[in-house]
């Protein structure tokens, strides 16, 4: 079932100055959610409204969805989103209708649960449907007079991304940018994300047994780059004895399996803050 509309979407260059002609024009409060989203290219955030929201979508490439609507269209308006209580329910309903879909089955968005209907089913409208679940829509809380933010990144080959991307979600939900690179980033990646995305802290997932390669790596780099003063983190399956060289290396910390994302969240917020 439909409930209602959930937000309207924009691509806009600068989620900022947008939000600044939205706050200035019409009294609106500034953006309440805002997460990146590494692997769509893309960084979205909320304008609240009383009963429902502005979205604003800012690519981070051109060679991005969004980015490619820029150049085509420029800044304008680039879907509408509906709300539903249960989504897997609605997508399959409305596939049985002829409808084409983008995606088949939900995937995680800003709000919660997502899934688009293609424009050329629908009246070249883009429409999303949402079931908000929770999870996705952190309400931005500013930390020492501003948003942490914190890549979360996977190196090396495994393919096993379920707790990274529950820590990135935890991050959000605690109302920082948790910014999640995909699986099987070389260290390349990570340093040059994390330059770009100017984070405060790395946290890095390793399940693959490689760690002992993979981080020296990353540290490396990182003082190549000059962005050594960024903390990087650890989480996964680590051996006791790994530990000690590990933050002989360079990592500040490191969590085993076990970690609730309620430390994780806990040690972020501790570290000092960057100028
Ligand atoms: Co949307």
């Amino acid at each position: 079932m439909i409930t209602g509309l959930h937000h309207v979407a924009l691509a806009v260059r600068d989620i900022e100055r947008t939000a600044a002609f939205y706050r200035d024009t019409f009294g609106l409060p500034g953006i309440e959610a805002s997460e990146t989203l590494v692997d769509q290219g893309v960084r979205a955030a909320f304008i609240p409204l009383s009963n429902a929201r502005i979205e604003l979508l800012q690519p981070l490439r051109d060679d991005t969805p969004v980015g490619r609507f820029l150049e085509r269209h420029g800044e304008g308006l680039h879907h509408i989103c509906l709300e539903t209580d249960d989504i897997l329910a609605e997508l399959r309903r409305i596939a049985s209708t002829g409808v084409r879909l983008v995606d088949e089955t939900p995937r995680h968005g800003l709000a919660g649960l997502i899934g688009f209907l293609h424009p050329q089913s629908t009246g070249g409208v883009l429409i999303e449907l949402v079931q908000v679940t929770g999870e996705g829509g952190a309400m931005v809380v500013e930390h020492d007079g501003r948003i942490l933010r914190v890549l979360i990144a996977k190196p090396g080959l495994d393919g096993h991304d379920r707790g990274a991307k529950v820590g990135a979600r935890a991050l959000r939900g605690a109302g920082m940018e948790g910014i999640y690179t995909g699986i099987r980033q070389t260290p390349e990646m990570i340093v040059e994300a994390a330059l770009q995305e100017d984070v405060d802290a790395v946290g890095l997932s390793v399940l693959s047994g490689a760690h002992m390669e993979l981080c020296p790596r990353i540290l490396q780099l990182m003082r190549e780059k000059g962005v050594d003063d960024v903390p990087v983190f650890l989480g996964g399956i680590i051996p006791d004895e790994d530990v000690a060289p590990l933050k002989a290396a360079g990592i500040t910390e490191v969590f085993g399996p076990g970690t609730t994302t309620g430390a994780i969240i806990d040690y972020v917020r501790s570290l000092p803050p960057r100028d």
